[in-house]
């Protein structure tokens, strides 16, 4: 019968195999659990030939690319390399004020001309290297949900909005430098993906980590993106985090973030009225992210959050709670 450490034994020798004695692997990670799992995983098979690749896109959450790097690398081992793109997609941002679907346009196409040359980079050193060959794989760490999603879903939801996935890469990479796909995680569901996590080393808190868009803050940001109204946008989603891990409550949500909202509102601060904008907080519970309730916290817990981002984030002055379920709602608000 099925067991987990069967499944890892067989998988690292289906992996060894394929790729062969010199073989090299390419691989982008995000710090989500799957992309993790996937490296993690294809470190075990076979060490410094996988390289993976962290792109910075100047959206990511307060200190995450750090403590990413740190992770990955010092804790388990992964050959990474981090590329900081940040000024690239927040200059390409400004401008795109109304317009969520070009925002998401341009942050999964702007990732894979900055993960194309960088993987151009790492080919020609790894092309002189004695002991290893040729890149010919590239490491996708898709589930079972995505396969079945990619499948079933070519209908008119597909357009809705455009997934950046940083797992994907387009054609043109993969036929144009004739890149081969392997896809470890795509027999399993989530909580089995996690499972593997843990057998793998990878820490708890990584294995738990609430799954975060490819395309980021970006998302969670409403309206122009900034790097003023990113910095808020980040402020704010940290405080919501810590007191929900501070809570307890982290396990039990399935995702939650702080969005900025482009309006302002009128409120006091010490004896001044001020005109600023409003964070909007959401929580949701599910299972499979197709549909999501949200999270019913008790009222003292939102008030302590309301009360610190406000004192805490300067520019903000409202703090609201989003009831709204998906559907009709998404989970995320672009
Ligand atoms: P929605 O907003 O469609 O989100 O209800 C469902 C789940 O997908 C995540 N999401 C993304 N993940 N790239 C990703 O890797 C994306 O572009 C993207 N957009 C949404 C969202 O965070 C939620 O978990």
């Amino acid at each position: 019968d099925w067991t987990m450490d069967k499944f890892v034994d067989k998988e690292l020798a289906r992996i060894r195999a394929l790729v062969g004695e010199k073989g090299q692997v390419l691989g982008a990670v995000s710090g989500g659990v799957d992309s993790t799992v996937a490296a993690k995983l294809m470190h075990e098979a076979i060490g410094d030939r996988f390289h993976a690749v962290l792109v910075d896109n100047g959206c990511m959450r307060l200190n995450e690319c750090e403590q990413v790097k740190k992770t990955l690398t010092e804790h388990l081992g992964i050959n990474l390399t981090v590329i900081d793109a940040s000024d690239l997609f927040l200059d390409g941002l400004k401008g795109i004020t109304d317009n969520p679907e070009a925002k998401r346009k341009f942050i999964g196409g702007t990732f894979i001309d900055v993960f194309e040359a960088e993987a151009l980079k790492i080919e020609k050193a790894a092309a002189n290297s004695p002991k290893a060959g040729k890149i010919e794989w590239f490491l996708q760490g898709t589930l079972y949900p995505d396969v079945i999603e990619s499948i079933s879903f070519k209908g008119p939801s597909a357009t809705i909005k455009t997934h950046h996935n940083v797992g994907g890469l387009p054609e043109r990479m993969m036929n144009g430098q004739g890149l081969k796909l392997i896809e470890p995680l795509r027999e399993l569901f989530k909580d089995e993906v996690r499972e593997m996590g843990r057998k793998l080393g990878i820490p708890h808190d990584l294995i738990m980590r609430h799954p975060f868009p490819g395309p980021g803050i970006a998302i969670r940001v409403l309206g122009e993106v900034t790097r003023e109204q990113v910095a808020i946008a980040r402020k704010a989603d940290y405080i919501f985090i810590e007191e929900i891990k501070a809570a307890g409550l982290y396990d039990q949500i399935s995702q939650a973030f702080a969005a900025l909202l482009p309006v302002k509102a009128v409120g006091v601060m010490g004896d001044k009225r001020v005109h600023q904008q409003v964070i909007s907080l959401r929580a949701v519970q599910t299972t499979d992210f197709m549909t999501a309730n949200i999270f019913r916290f008790d009222w003292d817990f939102l008030e302590r959050v309301s009360t610190r981002i406000v004192n805490e984030v300067d520019g903000v002055c409202r703090v609201e709670y989003d009831l709204t379920s998906k559907p009709p709602g998404t989970i995320e608000m672009e």
